[in-house]
């Protein structure tokens, strides 16, 4: 009889031994979990497939390249031959997710692409994962762990309890109504083939490689240059923030122990109003500035906030209820939402060459048009 130690060293051994396909692992998200799992399994097989759109970042990747157990692809999720190939010549039993249009104010200005890559693309990944696992007599320990958002959720009212894994989903911005679409396809997998699909919804995250059109990223930036801080509206929405890194470990958590066909949702427990934030923001980088030895253009930084006009269908508030993933699996964040700034700030003062290039003028010319500045 085997007794509980070996079986708990035999399920590491498995564990460790995945051999994983990251899908939009050049992104903010997926880099920063391409890191940690390279970290935390280092007999894993990596590979990562991502088409390198404007999100795409192949500099995210910089110092796995060359590395043995690492591959990286280049191709889109919605091709379906390359797909096939990948996970039968890779011998692929997990597939993380994280490819995908992430933009609210691009799905505004060009729905089309978050149709094609978050539904047709996910279900494309979904078809042929079933395919494989079919082919392989449906071993048991197959993932796909589908990397979703609150935003399916919809908005909430001030006094409104916050997002559970019943919550009805009620989205709002092509974003959200694509990756409510996603997050049925993968239920449905389950559902109906038993494809051992696992959903996870997060709240807005940041940290390292977060691509300069979104709030935090973009707020560091614009201080670092002294351009304007572009709030939306009137700066009263509230969203919850989780440090990029602990959402990671959520996700191993999940792939791991995680019980297929469920949802688990992950949040920081930290919902500040936009405004609050980015004066939180300022604050640390008039600090830091000084103890990096940069010389802000302006300072204080607040003095470049700018109320412009709203998103139109701004979802209100977020907030993520996550006591199924802390109480069944036993997460918890590490950083508070203090100590997860200060890091993301430090990390933008320290890689100007990581942001610089970014800003192209395509980049500028969509920066114009998206704030009216
Ligand atoms: P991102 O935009 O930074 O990265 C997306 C990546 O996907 C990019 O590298 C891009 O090149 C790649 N990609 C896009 N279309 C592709 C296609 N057709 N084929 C292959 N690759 C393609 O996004 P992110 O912020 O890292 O988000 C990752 C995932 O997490 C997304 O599914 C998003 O919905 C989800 N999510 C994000 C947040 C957040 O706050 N950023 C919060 C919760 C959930
Ligand atoms: P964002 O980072 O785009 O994430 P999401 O829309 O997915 O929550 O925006 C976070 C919040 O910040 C959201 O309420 C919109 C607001 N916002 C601004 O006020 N100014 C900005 O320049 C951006 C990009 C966002």
């Amino acid at each position: 009889m085997i007794n509980p130690i070996e079986v708990n060293n035999i399920n590491q051994n498995i564990h460790q031994n995945r051999r994983i396909l990251i899908t939009g692992g050049a992104g903010f998200i997926g880099s920063n979990f391409v890191h940690h799992w390279d970290n935390t399994h280092p007999q894993s097989r990596i590979v990562v497939l991502d088409a390198l759109t404007y999100a795409g970042n192949l500099q995210n990747l910089a110092s796995l390249q060359g590395k043995e157990n690492f591959r990286f692809v280049k191709g889109d999720i919605g091709d379906r031959s390359l797909i096939d190939q990948l996970l039968t010549e890779e011998k692929i039993d997990t597939i993380a997710h994280f490819a995908a249009e992430s933009h609210v104010d691009r799905s505004i200005l060009g729905p089309d692409a978050f149709i094609h890559t978050n539904v047709v693309g996910t279900f494309t990944l979904l078809e042929s994962f079933r395919q494989h696992w079919l082919s392989q007599d449906k071993p048991e320990n197959y993932r796909f762990l589908h990397v979703s958002t609150d935003e399916v959720y919809g908005s909430l009212e001030l006094d409104d309890p916050a997002f559970t894994e019943t919550t009805p989903y009620a989205p709002n911005s092509p974003y959200s109504a694509s990756k409510a679409g996603s997050d049925h396809l993968a239920r449905a997998y389950y559902h109906t083939y038993k494809l051992p699909t696992i959903i996870t919804n997060c709240s807005n995250n940041y940290g390292p490689y977060h691509f300069p059109e979104k709030l935090i990223p973009l707020m560091c930036i614009n201080m670092l240059l002294g351009k304007p801080l572009p709030v939306y509206g009137d700066g009263q929405n509230i969203r919850d923030w989780l440090y990029v890194e602990d959402h990671c470990q959520a996700l191993e958590l999940v792939i791991h122990q995680g019980k297929t066909g469920e949802t688990y949702n992950i949040g920081g427990n930290n919902e500040v109003k936009n405004i609050d934030l980015v004066k939180i923001l300022c604050q640390l980088m008039d600090d830091l500035a000084d103890e990096f030895g940069e010389k802000l253009p302006v300072k204080p930084c607040e003095e470049l906030i700018t109320f412009v006009k709203d998103r139109p269908g701004h979802d209100r508030r977020y907030a993520i209820n996550s006591t199924k993933i802390q109480t069944e699996l036993g997460w918890k964040p590490k950083q508070t939402l203090q100590s997860g700034l200060k890091k993301t700030i430090e990390w933008y003062l320290n890689h100007r060459d990581w942001w610089q290039p970014l800003l192209s003028e395509e980049y500028l010319k969509y920066y114009q048009k998206v704030y009216n500045l």
